[in-house]
């Protein structure tokens, strides 16, 4: 991170001398207005946060020092900015609704081939969807089973349920990824195989769970459907991968498979064929006006000046509360049921990207990086969780995010959801100081003593994004959104954001455990006492050696 610029964001802090959210409302009436930004359908209201023009100005600086706009033209341009990886960062591409665009990578353009799976895709959504494509006793698809994880299965996920509104009711789309084989056997039990499509995602078509799990669901097709077994797998199995080999060997037919790079990072993978589950859900034309979503946020995000900019934005206000606050973790918090996988999947997106230790010169950086990040769709979180929000030691900042309008209008459910929303905000930004606690004390008739536990700081950080409604288009400016903002975040830090090495060790370790619990042999165990200990427990409560 660019020290100098840093510490003038610490120097306009510490000149604004603790100014509370409610002094600076109570400085400026215009204030909302001032912190309020627009961009691709969302309005973000970012008034209620501990900043005023000072602060705002240095954490501007602090992102001009970082090279922001430079770095922003390095990814939309193909350069390998996945530098420990040596390859681009191109989702961007995947999401290029402009026809003539191209967009390079080694000098050879990428949109011919983007353009291409994308009609594959919608060919084949097309015929799942109108009964076209069959099973292999002739009946229609009515069950697709997206086999994934990760990446490879939190986007689709999420935004199968988020779009439930635009989806053909029919189609039931169900999504295995633990290797409990809990997850695949509840799911088997609610398919039925002649009418089941299982969609094998995965980039690498080598991860231990998703192949796992597709293996058994192979099994299971073929001991409840007999025929020879390629043509039955031909009709009832497709692929989502970079890697063609794997999916052969495995036994899938190239021709069903739908292709992406190695320049979509697993994260930010569901504008490729991984959206295939969530395209036949919500068919192609809809799919579209997600695309259409992100590129607008995308062309915000290279467009707009710094200061006006929602991603840039909303990154340096988490700058602020992380490296300033000393705030270890962030929430958002979706006042929308269709949005109740977000969090999860923005989990994925921000800690698998910004969890990282190491600067891009390979030193050990001295600040903190990517936050915890969690939440829980509004207002459930309320009755669990924003009891320590409002009145507990630890700072954490939060997203709202909300909807005028929604796809349920029945009585005033809506009214009283979003009611709740500004409340929230309302109650975390002003609190309630002890006369004010005193008086509602006095108003209930209870013993004035009580008034400290009555008592809110406030002062507590939020942003509220509001969009007309929610749409394939607002969502895919949504994600965007995000995305941008971890981008941005992992340029100021000096961190490589979009390599995840930190997965790998368990994976290997992994493999070397199942080894000894399942060896037939009594096996001589090299690990930790710990961890030999748990190995020997678990072979002999199974009756092994
Ligand atoms: O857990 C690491 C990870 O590589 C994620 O980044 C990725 O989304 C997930 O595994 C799944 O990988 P794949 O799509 O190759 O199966």
């Amino acid at each position: 991170m660019n020290e100098e610029a840093f510490k003038k964001v610490q120097a306009a802090v510490e000149a604004a001398k603790g100014t509370t959210i409610k002094q600076l409302f109570a400085a400026d009436p215009e204030r909302a207005a001032k912190y309020t930004l627009t961009a691709a359908g969302w309005t973000l209201d970012y008034s209620k946060n501990r900043v005023d023009k000072n602060v705002m100005k240095a954490l501007l600086k602090l992102a001009e020092a970082s090279n922001l706009k430079a770095e922003i033209e390095k990814m939309f341009t193909g350069r390998k900015i996945n530098e420990t990886e040596n390859r681009a960062v191109l989702h961007t591409a995947l999401r290029n609704c402009d026809p003539k665009a191209k967009v390079k990578v080694d000098g050879k353009d990428v949109m011919p081939q983007v353009r291409r799976v994308l009609k594959q895709m919608g060919a084949f959504a097309d015929s799942v969807r109108s009964g076209a494509h069959k099973g292999y006793t002739g009946k229609r698809i009515k069950y697709v089973v997206n086999i994934g994880i990760g990446g490879s299965d939190l986007g689709p996920v999420m935004a199968t349920i988020a779009l439930a509104p635009f989806s053909k009711r029919y189609i039931r789309s169900y999504f295995v990824s633990n290797v409990d084989a809990t997850h695949l056997a509840e799911v088997l039990r609610e398919v039925k195989a002649e009418q089941t499509l299982f969609i094998v995602a995965s980039k690498t078509f080598t991860t231990q769970e998703t192949m796992t799990n597709a293996q058994s669901a192979r099994e299971w097709l073929l001991s409840k459907i007999k025929g020879k077994a390629n043509d039955v797998v031909a009709k009832h199995f497709v692929a989502l991968s970079t890697n063609e080999a794997e999916v052969v060997k495995f036994g899938i037919d190239p021709k069903n498979m739908f292709a992406f790079w190695d320049w979509v990072g697993g994260r930010y993978s569901l504008p490729s064929a991984i959206g295939l589950s969530l395209m036949i859900s919500i068919g192609p034309r809809n799919f579209q006006r997600l695309l259409k979503g992100y590129w607008k946020m995308d062309r915000h995000f290279r467009t707009a000046s710094l200061a006006r900019n929602m991603p840039v934005v909303m990154a340096l206000l988490g700058i602020l509360y992380s490296n300033v606050y000393g705030a270890e973790s962030y929430c958002v918090l979706p006042y929308d049921q269709y949005l109740s996988r977000l969090p999860a999947y923005l989990q994925q997106l921000d800690m698998e990207s910004n969890g990282k230790s190491v600067a891009k010169d390979g030193t050990r950086v001295t600040y903190s990086t990517g936050p915890i990040e969690w939440g829980e769709p509004g207002t459930n979180g309320q009755h669990s969780f924003y009891q320590l929000i409002h009145q507990g030691t630890h700072l954490i900042p939060c997203d709202f995010i909300g909807f005028c309008k929604t796809h349920n209008p029945i009585g005033d459910h809506h009214d009283k959801l979003m009611a709740n929303l500004f409340a929230q905000t309302e109650a975390l930004a002003f609190g309630l100081d002890h006369d004010q606690a005193v008086e509602w004390c006095r108003k209930e008739g209870v013993d004035e003593k009580l008034a400290p536990y009555r008592t809110f700081e406030g002062n507590r950080p939020t942003n509220t994004l509001l969009a007309d409604s929610l749409t394939p288009e607002t969502l895919g400016s949504l994600i965007a959104l995000y995305e941008h903002k971890v981008f941005t975040q992992g340029v100021i830090w000096n961190i490589y954001s979009f390599d995840q090495w930190g997965v790998q060790l368990g994976k290997v370790l992994a493999k070397n455990v199942l080894a000894d619990l399942t060896a037939k042999k009594k096996p001589v165990l090299k690990h930790d006492s710990s961890t030999n200990a748990l190995i020997a427990r678990y072979r002999k409560a199974k009756g092994l050696a």
